[in-house]
């Protein structure tokens, strides 16, 4: 299924010095090790577990699953009957076993330029510890679901650590997100406390956290389901450092006369309560299989999933990948752009950095606050060796050309990652030319909530890329390609990317809802996992994910990924993003209805239109040839930054029924699309 060899020919390699320290060097190295992955899994997973604590080995099989609903209930178990901690693991396994206590495990950097602070293993550890007795004298137990809503501070991490020191589940809502959302997800996984902050800025921006946190608080109480207690960390209206007992200083841009609503009754200060706590703390020691989070992902029915991981699986998979995919070593400082109240940010920001004693950026402020050279400003700040971020970044630095990013070195970078979304070619080229300067492979890595951590990905000195393939599954990750009918389909072919047994970082069940969990990943096609994204394995065994199947256009009986359309329009050099929705069409099945969003100062025309149409038509053939394009100055996006393709699929047969919008970043766009719709195609 692996080629023997690695292709030759049209493919871009990692630079000699990278190989000749990295841990897999070489592409045969990646093939005996994935070999023995997945066919002696539990031999290949012992060495991983070796460098963790556990407090008793596991009892029964190492990897323990039914994948086939024909066959009965879907379960997956990793390590049961082995009892550890994961925080334990993270910090001080780190601190006592590994001498690491004065490493930097955060070098945290503020909205504000300036704003910053440094956060030692040795810190971190206390802080969890004062934090989760102060969990347990709100009477948080084992078990319990912890709600935590907060913006990018050290404190969060110090939350959620916390839960998982005492075995609480913590179930984190990005800041980002509506009251009503954050109130359907704390009742669903019905919450016993609710962490929060006063407030933060998002670039010029003051969002006043507590207020909304309130609001949702209200409508769970509405709603029959009181939440009795909130713990708010103060961050824009703390007075001073040292009294606070905090670990991020005073934002540089305080605001202290935020008007932060109140509520004695149920409301209590994150800084009077760890103030006086211990900072001894007996870690609970969990079993392999207790929960360990919820996080919540969409579902296609409307209502959130919540996705439930567990302790041991997600330990070893998220440690593992986190340390083979950006290769690392003791002297990275690495860099995920992402927030942790999404899934890249609990794996790759939390939990798989730390479990291996990396030294990360946290990043509160976002890529053009106060200009967009921030991003590369930062990197040489703290000489970032490993930089980790979504194709929409890139995509919108990428606007503003390559000054901003010629002002700084970049000089330690060394790796490149990407994750989110297909990348188009286009954006590959230029993160990899631009910011990387040819020097740095880009890691493609493709994995969902869902999976945990990646799991097809290149490793960086082994798999020789291409730009915009995720190329090869990790370790232990078996995929395959199916056609409609379920069947496996062997050499070049596309259809629906589906996975044959489970890895260790696999989710457990929707928190709730066994049956929900069994109907969206395993029932279509019985005994696999079923990722709901298209993917094409090309002549040389690579695999390029095509966008989810839900994007899947089939225009004249050929199926067409919309990413393949949007790439073709994006490599022109007029247009910084591109996306493709299906429009139904009496002869042809669906049309392609392209709205394209143009790089700064260039102006949409008839001659523009034109040139679009013959790149795409010259780029993927005939039958990609857009039928209708809409100029675009913005696009429908979650706040994760996914283009909602539903919404315009919707505007693009002028149907007002928009549905559920309220993951919508910017509500303002969708008017002006709806009043510049094309009437007829091109
Ligand atoms: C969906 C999962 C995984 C963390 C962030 C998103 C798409 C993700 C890639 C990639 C092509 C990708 C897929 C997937 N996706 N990474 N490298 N190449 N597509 O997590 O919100 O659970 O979304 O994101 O469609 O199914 P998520």
């Amino acid at each position: 299924m692996i080629p023997e060899k690695a292709p030759g020919g049209d493919v871009l390699h990692a630079p000699g010095d990278l190989k000749k320290e990295a841990h897999i060097p070489s592409f045969e190295k990646y093939k005996e090790l994935y070999i023995k992955s997945v066919e002696s899994p539990e031999e290949f997973w012992a060495d991983v577990a070796k460098d963790f604590f556990w407090k008793t080995k596991y009892t029964g099989k190492f990897l323990d699953y039914n994948f086939d609903v024909t066959k009965g209930e879907i379960y997956i178990k990793c390590m049961e009957g082995a009892t550890t901690n994961i925080c334990y693991n993270v910090l001080d396994r780190n601190v006592h076993e590994r001498k690491l206590g004065d490493r930097v495990a955060f070098y945290w950097e503020g909205n504000e330029p300036g704003d910053e602070k440094t956060v030692t293993y040795r810190e971190l550890l206390q802080q969890v510890c004062k934090f989760a007795n102060v969990l347990k004298s709100q009477g948080v137990k084992k078990g319990d679901r912890v709600s935590i809503y907060m913006p990018m501070v050290v404190e969060l991490v110090v939350a959620m650590l916390a839960c998982a020191r005492i075995g609480a589940v913590h179930s984190i809502v990005f800041a980002g997100f509506s009251s009503e959302s954050l109130c359907e997800r704390i009742m669903d996984s019905q919450c016993c406390l609710l962490i929060t902050a006063d407030g933060f800025y998002r670039g010029d921006k003051l969002i006043n956290l507590k207020l909304i946190a309130d609001e949702a608080l209200k409508k769970c109480r509405d709603k029959s389901f009181p939440v009795e207690k909130c713990i708010m960390l103060k961050h824009l209206t703390k007075e001073d450092e040292a009294s606070s007992g905090s670990l991020s200083p005073p934002a540089k841009r305080a605001c202290p006369d935020l008007q932060v609503p109140w509520n004695p009754e149920v409301d209590m200060c994150w800084h009077s309560l760890i103030g006086g706590a211990s900072e001894e703390c007996e870690p609970v020691w969990c079993d392999s299989e207790d929960p360990l989070f919820i996080l919540y992902t969409s579902g296609s029915t409307g209502k959130p999933k919540g996705v439930l991981h567990t302790v041991s699986g997600y330990m070893l998979y998220t440690a593992s990948t986190f340390k083979m995919v950006f290769d690392y070593h003791s002297d990275d400082v690495y860099w995920c752009t992402a927030d942790i109240g999404w899934i890249t940010g609990h794996s790759y920001i939390t939990y798989g950095p730390l479990a291996n004693g990396a030294t990360s950026v946290l990043f509160e402020g976002l890529p053009t606050y106060p200009d967009v050279s921030r991003m590369w400003e930062i990197v040489d700040k703290y000489h970032v060796s490993k930089f980790y971020t979504a194709p929409t970044a890139i995509r919108l630095l990428m606007k503003y050309g390559s000054d901003p990013v010629h002002k700084y070195k970049r000089t330690s970078l060394k790796i490149l990652g990407t994750v989110g979304e297909p990348i188009n070619p286009e954006a590959w080229q230029w993160y990899y030319n631009v910011v990387g300067e040819k020097r740095c492979p880009v890691v493609d890595t493709f994995w969902q909530t869902e999976t945990g951590g990646h799991v097809m990905t290149p490793l960086p000195a082994a798999t020789p890329m291409k730009p915009g393939s995720a190329t090869f599954p990790f370790f232990g990750v078996v995929p395959a390609i199916l056609n409609e009918s379920g069947e496996e389909l062997e050499g070049p072919s596309e259809g629906y990317l589906v996975f044959k047994q489970p890895w260790p970082g696999v989710m457990r069940t929707v928190y709730g809802n066994h049956l929900r969990f069994e109907t969206t990943y395993f029932k279509k096609f019985p005994g696999y996992y079923v990722t709901g994204d298209g993917c094409r394995r090309d002549k040389d065994g690579y695999y390029w994910i095509t966008g989810r199947i839900d994007d899947m256009l089939n225009v004249s009986g050929h199926l067409l990924s919309t990413a393949e359309v949007e790439s073709a329009l994006v490599e022109h050099e007029a247009v910084a993003e591109a996306a493709v929705v299906g429009r139904p069409h009496p002869v042809k099945g669906e049309s392609l209805y392209c709205f394209v969003t143009l790089n700064d100062g260039i102006n949409y025309n008839q001659k523009l239109e034109a040139e679009l149409k013959k790149q795409v038509r010259e780029k993927i053939g005939a039958i990609a040839t857009p039928d209708y394009i809409q100029n675009a100055p913005g696009l429908p996006k979650t706040r994760s930054g996914k283009i909602m393709r539903r919404v315009l699929r919707k505007i693009a047969c002028n149907e007002r029924d928009l549905g559920d919008v309220s993951t919508l970043a910017d509500s303002s766009v969708i008017e002006h699309l709806f009043e510049n719709r094309c009437y007829t195609a091109v």
